[in-house]
């Protein structure tokens, strides 16, 4: 119950680590840094009551009691006495050790702060020098050693480091080239249902819609892809969409490329009572009688315009190619028309 006079376990006389000489470190190529030492009359180690030796009685007191709570469970046990009598006492005596205990830690034990001071973890500039140079040195005599072993190791991982190439080189496809720019549509294409059937400008009625092709491509998957163009009819009369396009949408026909240019999704509804095109993916919404600007949606930016023709037999025909690359934008594509 003293706080006077304890030892430490593995501590010389004055506190110092045994065997540890002058309270040091063991030196070596570290800098030899004292280790704390513990002392009684030491500040930090000054209990927190302000009464130690009252604190000290009446925790002595409470581990009393619980000792006696704990040694009165044995003597009701062995005496095979009531279960309550078993109960009160091991509960008791339980309780009391443990007030005890946290009464000691709170109040006898050294307030602190404890603080540890630490050399530093980093070597200095010539230990890592130094460990550089031994790693270099020691590779090198390994590999010397095993000029076989080590030729074959490096030519494994050079070989490897070739062929983790190939991925890029082969497995890509081919380069895209200015597909990504143009489409087959052309001045001149005859406009082609999906069947390879010519649309005839008495085909389809105000309001409605279909999807065409450029005659001769709309049997090839690449090229469905990229020159899938709606066209719908809107009128009679031919239609102005945006300045400068006067002539592009003869009789009442408006064609503009499916390819949604948000992600690319097939711009496929029509809502006529609004004139708008909805792409189903993420309901963009374009305004089919003001050249396709998108009102509504994530996509960036109207969908590309075919000009149209008549052809003396009265089958429509494009008046040229798209005037800038079809579906979604990539970052060093240059567009026209934007607005
Ligand atoms: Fe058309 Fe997203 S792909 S809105």
């Amino acid at each position: 119950m003293s706080d006077q006079g304890d030892q430490h376990p593995g501590r010389g006389g004055d506190g110092a680590p045994a065997g540890a000489g002058d309270g040091a470190l063991a030196t070596g190529t570290r800098t030899p840094m004292p280790l704390p030492v513990a002392r009684l009359d030491d500040p930090h180690m000054q209990p927190a009551a302000k009464h130690p030796k009252t604190a000290e009685r009446l925790i002595a007191l409470i581990l009393l009691g619980g000792v006696a709570g704990v040694a009165a469970f044995g003597a009701c046990y062995w005496q095979d006495l009531a279960p309550w009598t078993l109960g009160v006492s091991l509960g008791g005596g339980l309780l009391l050790l443990g007030i005890g205990m946290t009464a000691w830690g709170k109040y006898l034990m050294p307030k602190g702060p404890f603080v540890e001071e630490r050399h530093l973890a980093a070597g200095t500039p010539e230990e890592r020098d130094a460990m550089a140079a031994a790693v270099v040195q020691r590779t090198g005599l390994v590999f010397r050693r095993r000029g076989v072993l080590g030729g074959l190791l490096g030519a494994g991982l050079g070989i490897f480091g070739i062929v983790a190439i190939f991925p890029l080189l082969r497995s890509l496809g081919p380069l895209p080239g200015n597909t990504m720019e143009v489409t087959n549509w052309k001045r001149g294409s005859r406009l082609v249902n999906q069947n390879g059937r010519p649309i005839h400008v008495a085909d389809l009625a105000i309001g409605s819609i279909t999807t065409v092709f450029p005659e001769g491509y709309q049997n090839n998957t690449q090229d469905q892809a990229q020159d899938q163009t709606v066209l719908i009819r809107v009128s009679t009369e031919p239609v102005t969409t945006r300045p400068g396009r006067e002539d592009w949408s003869p009789a009442g026909y408006i064609a503009y490329s499916k390819l949604c240019t948000h992600l690319g999704c097939p711009v496929g509804l029509y809502e006529q009572q609004l004139e708008l095109l909805v792409c189903p993916c993420h309901q963009s919404m374009f305004n089919v009688l003001d050249g396709a600007v998108p009102e509504f949606g994530p996509a960036p930016r109207p969908l590309p315009q075919l000009p149209l023709m008549v052809d003396s037999r009265g089958y429509l025909r494009a008046a040229d190619g798209y005037d800038q690359p079809v579906g979604p934008g990539f970052w060093e594509r240059t567009t026209k028309n934007l607005s």
